[in-house]
């Protein structure tokens, strides 16, 4: 089965655990939009939901399908997350941010009371690292951040638009997506990034998911932490 029937396979399984009266995350990218999509298509069939977006993109998706945004403002706890991942480890930690959307995303995550990973089965890895790891910096200290990043052992690239401008981030930021090859100790090297000034937020996800709907061949694989 293709990765994109996987990826609406897993999408659809994650809708359809939202409940009357949730406030829920919604995530970014080709996986959580299928989630997004069949939300939408829940609400129009009666459920009462609303949603907090993790990106401009997935608001601009949640509104043309119906879904009523708030903001963390108006309500900083979110009963569920759902949201997408470019690597997941045994014990679900992730790589996030291949979107770009990793700190908003990791900020919806933490204010979850569950977030729940989608993914097609090309994501599930025995060890992170092989995606090259997402860091989002301010551009001023980004020469800095890429020496660290080198001083710990990864190899750090700016990520560039296709007309070779510097690709930004909804908060207005650069990212460095950062090879450390297989990443031993996920959880040090998230303790070591989140202390380095100028680093805005990483994609190493730790802890933060217990469940993964996976899309494998023709069904939903549940994996949990
Ligand atoms: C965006 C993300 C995405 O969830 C991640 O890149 C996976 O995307 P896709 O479902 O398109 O493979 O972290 O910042």
């Amino acid at each position: 089965m293709a990765r994109d029937e996987e990826k609406e396979a897993a999408g659809r399984a994650a809708a359809k655990l939202v409940r009357d009266g949730d406030v829920v995350g919604l995530g970014t990218g080709s996986t959580a939009y299928f989630a997004v999509v069949a939300l939408g298509e829940r609400v129009k069939a009666g459920l009462k939901m609303v949603g907090i977006p993790t990106s401009i993109k997935t608001g601009d998706l949640a509104r043309e399908v119906g879904i009523r945004l708030i903001t963390l403002d108006e309500h900083p706890e979110i009963d569920i997350t759902i949201d997408g991942a470019d690597e997941v480890d045994p014990k679900l930690n992730l790589i996030k941010g291949g979107g770009g959307a990793l700190t908003r995303e990791k900020v919806i995550a933490t204010a979850s009371r569950k977030m729940v990973v989608v993914a097609d089965s090309s994501k599930v890895v025995a060890a992170l690292g092989k995606f090259p790891l997402p860091v989002e910096v301010i551009a001023f200290a980004r020469t800095v951040v890429e020496n660290r990043i080198v001083s710990l052992g990864g190899a750090p690239k700016v990520r560039k638009k296709a007309d070779g401008s510097f690709y930004l981030t909804d908060n207005g930021n650069q990212i460095l997506d950062c090879s450390f090859g297989r990443i031993e100790d996920p959880a040090a090297l998230a303790r070591v990034l989140s202390d380095t000034p100028g680093i805005v937020e990483h994609g190493l996800f730790i802890g933060l998911a217990k469940l993964a709907l996976v899309g494998k061949g023709d069904a939903v694989e549940e994996l949990r932490a």
